[in-house]
């Protein structure tokens, strides 16, 4: 619908040079360095001699300027766009700004968001999932809903798109973008890369998004939330190794750890208990036809390399405590006990065993939608197995306080009941703190 009406406005606008397509169009969020700063990334068709995003709490009175990328998609036609990112500095904690972007060649419609509360100390509420499509994005609704009646701080898409990004000359993105503009222009909408994105080196993925830190790219990346410090990794490097070489494997794993060692410093855990990490490719799943990830022992995102075992992730999370670990890429939903290295490391509780845990946590949510269907389960799940579920959803969580992450999965297919409910207790989080002994 966006994409016919934008062309039934383009055929009367047209300027002295040809067609001109200067409208904004998908429009979205991103987090940078604490609650002053949010980054407004947008797209237009042709070059715009501005990029700006007028904004304020009560009215459009402030104004932040940014910069314009040429992106050339790799098909056939070579589609040009421009991708416009601003990132507005000097906001005031815990207050809802509107704003439009763009430029005197065309603003988009007035959105708004709510900035982060200033500090560490307030509780963070997050939708987690994967693999949604542009067509049939069976949870986008329920997500608008929630997002724009403001249950949500932030929204982590843990890999696989539009299905895909470059498809049609990449029109398949567009119309994803847009599709998520009415989540992702009110909430920062924080990314992980998955195989779906591959094409042209990543490259529709690595230019649609504008990730804080890290590579500069989107593929490996950190940022802070309240209470909680986010790390963002490529499980994909581990798997187009013929085309795009190791080297990538390498950078981002020595650079995962510095900022792990990082926020692991007393004064920084301190104020931030709570790591999570997230990738596309699961660690763990029961999944038929998943040959690769479920039940290999050799899971390479997990156990590192074939025969060195180097670059192995869950290593790193173990070593530095990273309490929950999400993932996606299985059309479904599995939620795991706490293991480490094929072994169930329960907390001590015997009513939960998520209750100070001897193991990192992880989840597959990967169920938010796509035109693939969903993932079946093998007909005997291995012990390390708590849950699981293929209903189309997606998962909520709250990270409540120092000690209490509250995660629920929401299923679609149920009209939104909650199918799956986990407390995760930490009393005290540093890095060498789980004892699994395997
Ligand atoms: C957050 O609070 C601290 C301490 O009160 C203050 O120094 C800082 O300027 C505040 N940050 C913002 C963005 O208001
Ligand atoms: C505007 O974009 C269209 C579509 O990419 C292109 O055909 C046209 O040449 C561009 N016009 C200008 C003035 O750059
Ligand atoms: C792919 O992109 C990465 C950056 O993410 C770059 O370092 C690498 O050189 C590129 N590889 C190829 C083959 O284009
Ligand atoms: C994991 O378990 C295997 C087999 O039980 C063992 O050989 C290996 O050393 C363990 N790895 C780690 C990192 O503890
Ligand atoms: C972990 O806890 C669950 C739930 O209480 C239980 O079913 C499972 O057997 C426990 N596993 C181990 C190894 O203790
Ligand atoms: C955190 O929240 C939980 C659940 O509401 C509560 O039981 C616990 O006492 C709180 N912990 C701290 C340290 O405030
Ligand atoms: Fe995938």
């Amino acid at each position: 619908m966006a994409s016919l009406t934008l062309f039934l406005v383009s055929t009367f606008v047209i300027s002295a040079h040809g067609l001109s397509y200067t409208q904004p169009e998908q429009v979205h969020l991103s987090l940078a360095d604490g609650p002053a700063e949010m980054v407004a990334t947008w797209v237009t068709l042709n070059s715009t001699d501005f990029s700006i995003v007028e904004f304020g709490i009560y009215d459009l009175n402030l104004v932040a300027k940014g910069i314009e990328d040429r992106f050339v998609d790799g098909g056939s036609q070579k589609r040009v766009m421009y991708m416009h990112r601003v990132k507005i500095t000097g906001l005031k904690p815990g207050n809802r700004y509107t704003y439009h972007v763009g430029s005197l060649d065309g603003w988009s419609e007035v959105y708004s968001f709510k900035t982060m509360k200033n500090g560490t100390v307030w509780p963070v509420r997050l939708a987690v999932f994967g693999d949604m499509g542009d067509d049939n994005a069976q949870s986008l609704g329920r997500l608008q809903e929630e997002t724009q009646k403001g249950h949500f701080d932030a929204i982590l898409h843990v890999g696989d798109f539009a299905y895909d990004f470059h498809t049609d000359n990449a029109a398949v993105g567009d119309a994803f973008m847009n599709q998520i503009e009415a989540v992702a222009a009110y909430v920062p909408y924080m990314t992980s890369v998955g195989n779906h994105e591959e094409a042209y080196n990543f490259s529709n993925y690595k230019s649609r998004f504008t990730m804080p830190g890290g590579d500069g790219l989107g593929m490996f990346f950190s940022f802070n939330i309240g209470p909680v410090h986010v790390v963002s990794f490529s499980s994909e490097f581990y798997y187009f190794t013929t085309k795009y070489g190791s080297q990538q494997i390498a950078n981002q794993y020595y650079w995962m750890e510095a900022d792990l060692k990082e926020a692991n410093k007393p004064e920084n855990r301190a104020k931030r208990p709570w790591i999570i990490s997230m990738c596309h490719r699961p660690m763990y799943c029961s999944n038929r036809k998943s040959t690769e990830h479920c039940g290999n022992k050799e899971n390479i995102i997990r156990v590192g390399m074939p025969k060195t075992h180097d670059f192995g992730m869950e290593e790193m999370l173990y070593k530095y405590g990273v309490d929950l670990h999400f993932s996606a890429h299985e059309h479904s939903y599995e939620r795991v006990w706490p293991t480490y290295n094929l072994t169930v490391c329960n907390g001590t509780t015997s009513s939960n065993p998520y209750d100070n845990p001897a193991a990192p946590v992880h989840i597959v949510t990967g169920s938010a939608g796509c035109d693939e269907g969903v993932s079946p389960f093998l007909p005997t799940g291995f012990p390390w197995s708590a849950f699981h579920s293929d209903d189309y959803g997606y998962t909520r969580v709250t990270i409540k306080n120092t000690t209490h992450l509250f995660l629920e999965q929401v299923s679609d297919d149920q009209k939104g009941k909650v199918i799956d409910r986990m407390t995760l207790v930490r009393n005290k989080h540093y890095a060498g703190m789980y004892d699994c002994h395997v």
